[in-house]
């Protein structure tokens, strides 16, 4: 068999390269080892696809060269695949920050991809694995063996994603195809992934299961206002996901509980408005009973506020300003995260170094190319490695 171009993946990035080749008639053929078409894509979003932000711009992304991503998000913006989503009538909303999820359910961007695929004549092949690749100086093509048989090909794009989600068809063979023509890997971990707690921790907050708070949560100098959400493993919730990415173990993060309000002028009109109340009762009227409680009995905040029971008049000025120190800057060390199963996305990956950020061609081989989150390109949660996956598969369609 004998294609222009073969992609390895019929994921976000893969079927994006795909239909964009197709469209300026080269013969593409995508090979994929699961047994459905852009699993990911189906599970996203909780089943509504977040399939780009109207926000979206580099500074989304991280990368160990963070100039890498310019270039395609330039070339392929969130109001292109808005125009697609459009062209293709499929109802959408905003949900929040930015966030475009589908009304409906994330098949209908599956099916959007697989219809312009079709339109472009791109072949699909699903099931499918690749045992071994080979670069042919003679013929300047690539033999590919496969379970459909040789294959050879002028282009190979490498489309696999990352590690996360194995059920859903992770693996690592883009890592290794890296590998193979000289590429370095950036090391991976788990991103947007939640965090788990050690068992002291977990013995007092297990009860708070379920329950969610607005927050401001802080590592490695990156905050993020959004939600924190107890579990009976730890603690996750969007804050806590997007804070993962930048978190290394031995990490100590820390949480803002009253974000948008000076905790300690708050605290300093109580003296005035409620003198007698007791701490964890004002605490119950911004957060819930439950939360303000289960704080005013842990560490440091049960020792200044007597487990919560302490009236506002009796702290003085320097407690108040501790108090509200305390509120502010709560520091938790995670254990550890839930891992790959759990995690959104792979962080670290194929370097960029040696790749072009306006074709994704190899620089160390040319016809192949590495696209979407097998790269060391790592969006933020809401949207935004959907948009790296489309905006990686269009520019490189445009070249392969
Ligand atoms: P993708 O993972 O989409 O595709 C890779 C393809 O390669 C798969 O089809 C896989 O089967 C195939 N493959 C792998 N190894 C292979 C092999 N050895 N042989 C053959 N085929 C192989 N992002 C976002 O922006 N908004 C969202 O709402 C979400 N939600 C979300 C939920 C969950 C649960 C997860 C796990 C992830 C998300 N994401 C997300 C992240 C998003 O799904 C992800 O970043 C993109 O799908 C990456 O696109 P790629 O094309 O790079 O890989």
């Amino acid at each position: 068999m004998q294609y222009d171009a073969v992609i390895i993946g019929a994921g976000a990035s893969g079927l994006m390269c795909a239909l964009t080749a197709g469209d300026r008639g080269r013969k593409v053929l995508v090979i994929d080892h699961a047994n459905k078409i852009g699993k990911k894509i189906l599970i996203s979003g909780g089943g509504r696809c977040n399939y780009t932000n109207m926000y979206a711009e580099p500074a989304n992304y991280l990368s160990k060269n963070p100039h890498f991503c310019k270039s395609a998000l330039s070339r392929y913006t969130q109001w292109d695949f808005q125009a697609l989503v459009d062209k293709h009538n499929i109802p959408w909303h905003e949900k929040t920050l930015g966030q475009l999820f589908c009304n409906q359910q994330s098949s209908d961007i599956v099916e959007m991809l697989v219809e312009e695929c079709r339109n472009s004549g791109v072949a699909v092949r699903l099931k499918a694995s690749l045992s071994h690749v080979k670069w042919s100086e003679i013929s300047e093509s690539f033999l590919l063996e496969t379970t459909l048989g040789k294959i050879h090909c002028k282009s190979l794009v490498v489309a696999t994603g990352g590690l996360s989600f194995p059920t859903m068809g992770a693996s690592g063979l883009g890592y290794e195809l890296a590998e193979q023509f000289g590429h370095h890997l950036i090391e991976r971990q788990p991103g947007l992934v939640p965090f788990t707690m050690d068992k002291q921790w977990l013995a007092h907050f297990i009860e708070l299961s379920g329950v969610s708070a607005d927050v401001i949560v802080s590592c490695n100098g990156q905050s993020f206002r959004e939600s924190v959400l107890f579990t009976h493993r730890g603690l996750s919730g969007p804050a806590i996901l997007q804070i993962s990415s930048y978190w290394r173990a031995g990490n100590k993060v820390s949480m803002n509980w009253l974000p948008g309000i000076s905790i300690e002028e708050w605290l300093n009109e109580l003296r005035e408005s409620k003198p007698k109340a007791e701490f964890r009762s004002v605490l119950s009227d911004k957060l819930t009973r439950r939360l303000a409680t289960a704080l005013c009995t842990f560490g440091e905040l049960k020792k200044l506020t007597r487990s919560g029971s302490k009236p506002i008049n009796q702290f003085s000025p320097p407690e108040l300003k501790r108090l509200a120190e305390s509120l502010e800057s709560w520091i938790f060390m995670p254990a550890g995260t839930e891992g790959y199963k759990k995690a959104e996305v792979t962080l670290g990956g194929v370097a960029t170094d040696n790749i072009s950020s306006k074709t994704f061609e190899s620089q160390n081989q040319s016809g192949l190319y590495f696209i979407g989150e097998v790269l060391d390109v790592t969006g933020h949660l809401g949207g935004f490695n959907f948009q790296w996956a489309w905006a990686s598969g269009y520019c490189s369609g445009l070249y392969i």
